[in-house]
């Protein structure tokens, strides 16, 4: 991908509130170019699997369960520096932290209900988007 993909996924909180088309916008009017997208919804198991780097952590449980409980928006982006910028764009992973402007500020409700996944590095970026999409879905 050398820098100029990343992986996004809207999260169940933010297609059930109906903003996912808000989201999109945002996220082209910074720049960045849709190179993949669909709705669908994630099994339990398929949670456990794309969060499987996290099963150490406490709230493990929790998350695969959320990300499992309503349908996603996963996407692959295109722009240069891609998963720096998406993660800019998004902000903080609390949104109660989140800088006025980004996306968590303004969709997010909890650290949990967050709205949005970004990628945090080119390969995890790779990774995620090969979970979801096949090469012939890119374009
Ligand atoms: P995201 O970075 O997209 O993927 C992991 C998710 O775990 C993260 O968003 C949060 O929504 C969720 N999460 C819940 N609790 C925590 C925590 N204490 N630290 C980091 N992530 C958390």
């Amino acid at each position: 991908m050398s820098g100029n993909r990343t992986f996004t996924m809207i999260k169940p909180d933010a297609v059930e509130k109906g903003v996912g088309g808000a989201i999109l916008k945002q996220i082209q009017e910074a720049g960045f170019k849709i190179i993949a997208i669909k709705q669908t919804k994630m099994s339990l198991e398929q949670a456990g699997k794309f969060y499987f780097v996290h099963r150490e952590r406490p709230f493990y449980a929790d998350l695969c369960a959320f990300m499992s409980s309503g349908a996603i928006m996963p996407a692959i982006l295109e722009k240069e520096n891609a998963v720096d910028d998406f993660r800019k764009l998004i902000g903080a992973t609390n949104p109660a932290n989140a800088e006025a402007g980004t996306i968590r500020k303004n969709f997010a409700e909890s650290i949990d209900k967050n709205a949005i996944h970004g990628s945090d590095s080119d390969e995890n970026a790779q990774i995620e988007s090969n979970f979801f999409f096949s090469e012939t879905e890119r374009f």
